[in-house]
Order: C-alpha cells, then sequence, then structure tokens
C-alpha cells in the first residue's frame, strides 16, 4: 500500500503527525494559514516540498470553507487576504525555496484572476484552489520521475562488477513520500531502484539532532519491505571503506532544500560531510529535487539563510518509553523527554549545511540529470528552456 502522509479533497486537509511517527500514526486537520503555519514550524510536517504543499493547502481548504471568505471584511478583496497569508505562510521555515516559489506562483495566479474581466470573489478563490490543488497532483508525478531518471543514471554510471547488477545506496534524512506530496526525491530514486530489483540495500543515516533518518526514513522503507540499514552519521566513512565488493556504497543520494543558480546545494545538516566522505571514497555523489527546489535567484550556497533550530534539539532525544517483556518483545508507551547532554550545555544547532556544488557529481530532476561542469558548477538552462 502506498504510503500517504498528506490526505486531501477540497475543503478537507489531513496530515500524518510527523512528531508522533513512527511508534505512533496520527493525522490531524489543518483548517487554515494558522494550523499550517504551526505545522510546519513544529515540524508535524517538514522536508521542503511537503511544507510548500501544505501551506498552499491550508489556505485552499479555508476558502473551501461555507462561510469564508466572504464574511471576512478586514481584508480589502480576497486577493489581498490571499496573498498577505502567503507572506505569512513564507515566514515559517526560511531555508526550503519550495515554499517561496509556491507563494510566488499562486500569488500571481490570484492577481491574474483579479485582473480578468468580470472577475468576483468566487472566480478568485476558484483560481487558487485549483492551482493549489495542481501542486500536489504535479509533484507526485515529478518524483516518479526522478526516480525513474536517478535510477537509470545510477545504473548506468555506478554499476560496479561483482555487484551482479544490484547496488547498495546510502541516503540522509527524509525525503520521501513524508517529505514529498508522495513517492519521494531520493527516497524516489531508492525506490525506483529497488522496483527494478537493482537495489541490493538501502542504508540510512540515523540524521541528528532530529532523526528523520532513524524515524522517518526507516518508517517508510519498512512500511515498503525494502531491504535497508541505519547506520549513526558517523558511521559513513567506515561504511564507504569497506573493501569487500558486495558491501560497497556505489553512491550516496540526498534531497535538497535549495539549490543555488551555481549548483551549490543545502539539505539537511551532515550532507556536506556525507559529500566529502564520497569524494575522498571516490563515491558518487548525487542530489535528487525537483526544479522547484532550484533557485535560480540565489546566486551560490553562500546566500542561502540556513535556519538555525532550538539547542534542546541537540541536548535532549524524545520518543516513547519502552517496555521489554520476558520474551524480549518491546511495548512503547507515551513520548518521554530525555537529556543526553550535561546539564545547561548550550548546542549549535544549524538546520542545514551546504554542500559546495564541485563535491556534486548530479543533479537529478524530474527533467533529466545534470552533471557538473567543466568549471565546476552547474548550468541549469536547459532545465528551464522553454517547451520542458
Ligand atoms: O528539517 P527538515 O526535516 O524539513 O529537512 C528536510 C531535508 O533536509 C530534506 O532532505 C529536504 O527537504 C528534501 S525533502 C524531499
Amino acid at each position: 500500500m502506498v504510503l500517504q502522509a498528506i490526505k486531501y479533497s477540497r475543503g478537507s486537509l489531513e496530515i500524518l503527525d510527523q512528531l508522533r511517527l513512527p511508534h505512533e500514526e496520527i493525522f490531524v486537520q489543518i483548517r487554515n494559514p494558522q494550523d499550517g503555519w504551526n505545522a510546519i514550524k513544529s515540524m508535524q510536517v517538514r522536508g521542503a516540498p511537503a511544507i510548500a504543499i501544505v501551506a498552499a493547502l491550508s489556505l485552499a481548504v479555508c476558502l473551501s470553507a461555507p462561510e469564508y471568505p466572504r464574511h471576512d471584511s478586514s481584508y480589502a478583496s480576497v486577493a489581498d487576504f490571499l496573498s498577505l497569508s502567503l507572506k505569512y505562510l513564507v515566514t515559517s521555515r526560511p531555508t526550503a525555496v519550495n515554499l517561496l516559489d509556491a507563494a510566488k506562483k499562486l500569488e500571481r495566479v490570484t492577481r491574474d484572476a483579479q485582473m480578468q474581466s468580470g472577475s468576483t470573489d468566487a472566480s478568485v478563490v476558484d483560481a487558487y484552489v485549483d492551482a493549489a490543488e495542481a501542486m500536489l497532483v504535479n509533484d507526485v508525478k515529478d518524483n516518479e520521475s526522478i526516480g525513474r531518471c536517478g535510477a537509470d543514471w545510477i545504473q548506468q554510471y555506478c554499476g560496479r562488477e561483482g555487484s551482479l547488477g544490484k547496488l547498495s545506496v546510502l541516503t540522509h534524512c527524509n525525503t520521501g513520500s513524508l517529505a514529498t506530496a508522495g513517492f519521494g526525491t531520493a527516497l524516489g530514486v531508492v525506490r525506483s531502484l529497488n522496483a527494478r530489483g537493482a537495489l541490493r540495500k538501502a542504508f540510512y543515516t540515523e540524521t541528528r539532532p532530529y532523526n528523520q533518518g532513524a524515524r522517518l526514513t526507516g518508517f517508510e522503507l519498512i512500511h515498503d519491505g525494502i531491504d535497508a540499514e541505519l547506520i549513526t552519521d558517523s558511521m559513513a566513512a567506515a561504511l564507504f571503506s569497506l573493501s569487500k565488493e558486495s558491501d560497497n556504497i556505489a553512491c550516496v543520494v540526498v534531497g535538497a532544500d535549495r539549490v543555488a543558480a551555481n549548483g551549490d546545494t543545502a539539505n539537511k545538516i551532515g550532507t556536506y560531510s556525507l559529500a566529502i566522505l564520497a569524494k575522498w571514497h571516490g563515491i558518487k555523489f548525487l542530489v535528487a529535487a525537483p526544479r522547484t527546489t532550484i533557485d535560480l535567484n540565489t546566486r551560490s550556497g553562500a546566500d542561502i539563510k540556513i535556519e538555525q533550530r532550538s539547542m534542546q534539539e541537540v541536548t535532549t532525544l524524545k520518543g516513547p518509553q519502552i517496555t521489554r517483556a520476558s520474551d524480549a518483545s518491546l511495548s512503547y508507551g507515551s513520548a518521554v523527554e530525555i537529556g543526553t547532554a550535561a546539564a545547561q550545555s548550550k548546542a549549535w544547532n544549524p538546520s542545514f549545511d551546504v554542500t559546495p556544488a564541485a563535491l556534486i557529481d548530479g543533479i537529478i530532476t524530474e527533467k533529466g540529470v545534470v552533471e557538473q561542469g567543466g568549471d565546476g558548477a552547474f548550468h541549469f538552462d536547459s532545465l528551464f528552456d522553454s517547451g520542458l
């Protein structure tokens, strides 16, 4: 069964609460932009494409409610309400560009609808809701295409002799159905390799401090029955250095929160370390992301704002209390928070880091894989040419 983390029908939006995963599968209702903003900020939903889609739909469900917006007189027009709400939603998390990109597109749709002759509140609302719903549908299609393009490239360029056509890959953070509208980007590539019978094993990092890998990627891989093993972030070098051919990692494939115009890529903290380790060991390093993650207005990684999060994410761990029965089976109780650092420790907690383009072998998009140019940078013009 396909994992569905965003349940939407016109007038109703529910998201799988990622703070409760993997031990509890609880859907929470999103009724308006405030709910959307809170869910994104608190990371009930996270992952660049998922954030953008939930933000867009949080406004769509609110507009589809029977009493809205015709009775709200605090805005000059429904287009003003939409515009201000989009600006507000964009403040929830700063690094991922997909949210900003979606907000700009939806703002344009709204203003165009308002300019149409004979436009009414209802026609502006319809235009907005149609565009937001299209984002949900298109993201899944784009991810399936990323999966295909990535698997083709990996099979062509990362195959190793003796691997009997099967490859092991390492991924970081969570980039799957939980981070997107469905299927996933980097995890979509893993899913595609697996569907082709080309995956030996998926290794995935714990992804400290928030454990998106251990909690969420693990949940998805187990859900799909994909052969996978968890490592702590500090084990990657040892894994890469294994000399036994069958255990070798053919490539690392990660997602992205923002790809700058030169290919520098902001992604979950720890991505940069993995790219350096991969380069040292001669392992291909790939970024999988839809074109909406490529930000041609950001010249290089130095211009990307990196979100700082609370130090408690570093000094504590949250999870359910575990009870071990006499037969060694485990049962999970309610969530507890435990301290893992010396009392009063201060901590630095950048949520993302920037991997320089020179460490990236390819950027997998829904329109194909862009490889590093001879100058060490990426050139994305062909991806955005008209007609694509
Ligand atoms: O802080 P998060 O969990 O939102 O960070 C998510 C990541 O860094 C993902 O790798 C990225 O958003 C790509 S998701 C397809």
